[in-house]
C-alpha cells in the first residue's frame, strides 16, 4: 500500500472531499427514478418518460380504485417498466440493419397489428435506411417474412430481462410480472404470450396504457393522446382504464404536472407514503450493479465493460490507501460511467467500419448523458461530474467538455485509466483481450501528458502484484 508524503506533488491527497456531499437519506424511488431517464434514451422517447409513465399510471390506479398497498408496488414496476430495454437493442439492430432507437421510439406511435399503410410506412422508414435500393428491398423482404416471430423473440428476450432486473432489485413477483406483461394487449394478440384480457396482470395493463398515453401527449398533445387510447381501446388496453384515463383528462388530474422541470420530486410525491423506503449503503449498490448490467447489455462489444472498470478502479483506489467509505463511492461512479452510453444507437456502437464526423459526435455525447442522469439523484452531483469526465485527458484532448490538468479530479483520472484499461484488456466479439504488458505500455505511453502516472502506476502494482515504481517522477516511468 502506498503512503505519500506531505510534500508529494500528486493530486491524491484530495479524495476524500468527494463525500462532504452526499446527504444523510436517500429515498430507494429517488435513485430508480433519476436512472429510468437512461431507459427513456434506449426506448428513443424524450428523458423523462418512464416518470411521466408512472406519474399517469399512479393516477389511473387511484382512479380505479386499487388498494394502496398494491399502489407502491405499481409504482416501481411503472418505473422499472423498460428494464430490460437493451437487452434486445443488438438484435433489433442486426435485424433492421439500421438505427435500433430510432426505430423504437417512432414504433411506440404506431399501430403495428395493423396491416396497412402505417405498418408499411414504418418499414419503409426504419429497414436497412443506409443500404442500396435492390439490398434494401431484400432486407425488407426478410424482415417481413419473419416479423411475427421476431417480434415474440424481442419482446420476450425485453421482458425476460426487464423482470429479471426487477427481482434482483429485491421487488415481488407482482412488480416483475407486471414488467414481464408489458407488451401484452387486451385482445390476445400481444407479446410474449398472447395473454387476454384480465388474464393480464393489472400492472402491465395499466403500465401499458400509461407509457403510450405519454408517448402520445409528448409527440402530439393531450387530444390525440386520449385519442389514441379511445381508438386501442379493447384492442390493445383494457376498455375500463381507458374510460378512467378519459374522465382524469376531462378533469385535467391526468396530465397535471407532467412538464414539470423537477420530475423526479413530483415522482417521489406519488409513492405510497407508508411504502417510502430510504435506501442504504447495500440497496444504492445493487442499484449501480443492475444498472450496469443494462448498460453492459447493450452491446456484446462493451459485455461486462462496466463492471471491468469498477474492479479495475477499485484496485486503483485501494492502492492509494483510498478510505472504504471513498472507495465504494469511486466503485459506484465506474459503475454507471457508461450510462449516457444507452444514448448511442447499436448501429454506430457496432458499426464494422470508420464512424462519421456525425456518428462520432453522438459518440462523444455519452459522457454529457452520463452527468445528466446521474446528477438527478441527490447527493450525486459530484458523482456524477466524476463519471463523466471519463474521457478527458489531462492535455484536454479528451471528450466531451476538454477538461485538463488540475480540472480533473482524483476519481476522474482513475476512470480514465481504468476505461481504457478494461477496453484494451477486455475480451471482445471481434478480438481476443490484449495481454496485460502491453496493456501497461499502451496506457504508460499515454502518460503522464494524457493519463495520471500515478493511476497508471498503481495500476500496473496491482496487477503485477508489486511495488509501484517512479512515483512522483513520471518523467523516469516514462522513459521506461
Ligand atoms: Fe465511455
Ligand atoms: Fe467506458
Amino acid at each position: 500500500m502506498i503512503t505519500f508524503d506531505v510534500g508529494h506533488p500528486n493530486p491524491h491527497r484530495r479524495f476524500d472531499q468527494a463525500l462532504s456531499e452526499i446527504p444523510g437519506s436517500i429515498r430507494l424511488s429517488e435513485i430508480i427514478s433519476a436512472l429510468s431517464y437512461a431507459l427513456d434514451l434506449t426506448e428513443g422517447q424524450p428523458m423523462g418518460h418512464s416518470v411521466r409513465a408512472c406519474m399517469i399510471g399512479m393516477r389511473l390506479a387511484q382512479q380505479v380504485g386499487m388498494s394502496v398497498d398494491e399502489q407502491a408496488e405499481l409504482y416501481y414496476a411503472l418505473l422499472l417498466k423498460d428494464a430490460g430495454c437493451s437487452s434486445n437493442a443488438s438484435r433489433l439492430f442486426h435485424i433492421l440493419n439500421a438505427d435500433e432507437i430510432k426505430a423504437k421510439g417512432d414504433l411506440k406511435t404506431k399501430d403495428w397489428t395493423r396491416i396497412g399503410w402505417e405498418s408499411l410506412h414504418y418499414a419503409l422508414t426504419h429497414v436497412a435506411t443506409g443500404m442500396p435500393f435492390l439490398q434494401r428491398m431484400q432486407r425488407l423482404f426478410q424482415v417481413a417474412a419473419t416479423q411475427q416471430q421476431d417480434s415474440c423473440t424481442l419482446v420476450k428476450i425485453r421482458c425476460e430481462r426487464g423482470s429479471s432486473i426487477a427481482k434482483q432489485l429485491g421487488f415481488s413477483e407482482a412488480v416483475a410480472n407486471g414488467i414481464y406483461n408489458l407488451d401484452e394487449h387486451w385482445n390476445g394478440r400481444g407479446y410474449p404470450d398472447g395473454l387476454r384480457k384480465h388474464e393480464i396482470p393489472t400492472f402491465s395493463r395499466i403500465a401499458n396504457l400509461a407509457q403510450t398515453l405519454d408517448v402520445f401527449y409528448n409527440a402530439y398533445g393531450p387530444v390525440e393522446a386520449i385519442h389514441a387510447a379511445q381508438k386501442r381501446s379493447g384492442r390493445w388496453f383494457d376498455p375500463d382504464l381507458v374510460k378512467a384515463a378519459t374522465s382524469l383528462a376531462n378533469s385535467g388530474i391526468l396530465w397535471h404536472e407532467l412538464e414539470n422541470a423537477n420530475l423526479v420530486q413530483k415522482v417521489a410525491a406519488l409513492e405510497p407514503k407508508r411504502h417510502q423506503v430510504t435506501a442504504n449503503d447495500e440497496s444504492i449498490d445493487k442499484i449501480c450493479e443492475a444498472f450496469a448490467e443494462v448498460i453492459d447489455a447493450k452491446s456484446p462489444f462493451t459485455y461486462r465493460h462496466s463492471h471491468g472498470v469498477a474492479a479495475a478502479a477499485v484496485e486503483i483506489g485501494e492502492w492509494f490507501g483510498m478510505s472504504p467509505e471513498s472507495v465504494k463511492f469511486l466503485r459506484r461512479a465506474a459503475l454507471l460511467h457508461d450510462i449516457g452510453k444507452l444514448s448511442v444507437p447499436n448501429s454506430i456502437l457496432e458499426k464494422p467500419a470508420k464512424l462519421t464526423g456525425a456518428e462520432w459526435q453522438i459518440v462523444k455525447a455519452h459522457p454529457y448523458y452520463t452527468l445528466e442522469i446521474l446528477k438527478k439523484i441527490p447527493g450525486f452531483a459530484r458523482l456524477s461530474k466524476d463519471a463523466a469526465a471519463h474521457h478527458e485527458k489531462l492535455d484536454g484532448s479528451g471528450y466531451w467538455q476538454g477538461l485538463k490538468g488540475e480540472q480533473l479530479s482524483t476519481f476522474a483520472r482513475i476512470l480514465a485509466v481504468a476505461d481504457i484499461f478494461d477496453a484494451l484488456h477486455a475480451k471482445r466479439p471481434y478480438r481476443d483481450g490484449i495481454p496485460l504488458e502491453i496493456v501497461f505500455q499502451m496506457l504508460r505511453q499515454d502518460a503522464p501528458h494524457a493519463l495520471d502516472l500515478p493511476c497508471v502506476e498503481a495500476l500496473v502494482a496491482s496487477k503485477s502484484n508489486s511495488e509501484p515504481i517512479a512515483f512522483g517522477k513520471p518523467e523516469t516511468a516514462v522513459a521506461t
